[in-house]
């Protein structure tokens, strides 16, 4: 019997989190511990509702924790309902919420996992890194028992909410440079490949053509996103970034992988919230984080296919 991997989701739904939470769910291979939100895609009320209305759509029973409202030190918390609308999952309509998020705070939720575990549990953030971040400094004892984390956010490229800076990082930049120095095996999925594995209207056709709950759920929230990704960025197809994380631990060949110095700008001006990804190696600093540069698309796309056909409703 093949182990299951451990996860825990760090997320702040958003569409593209609503279907690595879809993807995650549909796998056999792995043991979701829980869902822990975080602001940023809209509000933690917002992002909280929308992690229990994808759950309860899909039958999912994971544990929802609520997690930090806004970042660590900047008092401005960033929204992104330019791309994901006014309740941050805008297009799908849900059921009535009849699901509640646990009692305890989701950072808790990460400290008391991670130390009961073996040390065999790999974080899946795929929003701004407060919570993580917060958890590191509240239990330093956590940071060498966490296997990796597998994360959405960065560009050894362009950003996308300025020309230097990602939404996930720039969100919350110190959090992010917390986890970037942490030491924890780190994988950055960035811009940089997801905006390789753009959702055109075939690929939503063809996954809506599965026919059961999940591909009704997965067209309709890419046919909202498609649209706002259209009108912001002026792509044909939005860029499925979320689900790449969870995608790149059912297929470990998904990523070309480029270990990489990097560290966070939380000083400069125009530059604020960049990964500044050493991918020459000229700093001769020891590479810290393992940076996906290219991603196998079709594999992408099967992935996402087959997990859509996992549900059998
Ligand atoms: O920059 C894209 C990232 O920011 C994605 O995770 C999206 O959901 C938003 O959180
Ligand atoms: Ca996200």
């Amino acid at each position: 019997m093949v182990k299951k991997q451990k996860i825990i989701i760090d997320c702040d739904p958003g569409h593209d989190d609503a279907i690595n939470i879809m993807l995650a769910g549909s796998s056999d291979k792995l043991d979701v511990l829980g869902i822990t939100v975080v602001a940023g895609n809209q509000t933690i009320e917002k992002t909280v509702k929308n992690a229990l209305r994808v759950c309860q759509y899909l039958d999912l029973s994971y544990p929802v924790y609520a997690g930090c409202p806004q970042p660590m030190i900047r008092a401005r918390q960033m929204i992104a309902d330019d791309i994901h609308g006014e309740t941050g999952l805008d297009g799908p309509v849900f059921p009535e919420l009849t699901r509640n998020a646990e009692d305890i705070h989701a950072v808790l939720f990460l400290i008391d996992t991670i130390m009961k575990s073996e040390g065999d549990i790999i974080i899946t953030p795929t929003g701004p890194l407060t919570n993580i971040a917060m958890a590191m400094r509240l239990e330093p004892k956590i940071v060498p028992k966490i296997k990796r984390i597998v994360l959405m956010g960065g560009s050894y490229q362009m950003g996308n909410v300025t020309p230097a800076a990602e939404f996930n990082i720039i969100a919350d930049a110190d959090a992010a440079h917390v986890v970037f120095s942490s030491g924890v095996p780190l994988t950055m999925c960035g811009l940089d490949v997801t905006r390789k594995v753009l959702c055109f209207p075939e690929i939503v056709d063809r996954m809506r053509k599965i026919g059961n709950k999940a591909a009704s759920l997965f067209a309709d929230l890419m046919t909202y996103f498609n649209k706002s990704q259209k009108e912001v960025f002026g792509w044909d197809g939005g860029p499925l970034h979320d689900p790449v994380t969870v995608a790149s631990i059912l297929e470990p060949e998904l990523l070309k992988i480029k270990p990489m110095y990097t560290e966070i700008d939380i000083r400069g001006l125009g530059s604020y919230g960049r990964t500044n990804c050493d991918y020459f190696g000229y700093s001769k600093r020891t590479p810290n984080v393992d940076v996906a540069i290219d991603i196998d698309v079709e594999k992408f796309w099967d992935t996402i296919g087959a997990g859509i056909k996992a549900y059998s409703a």
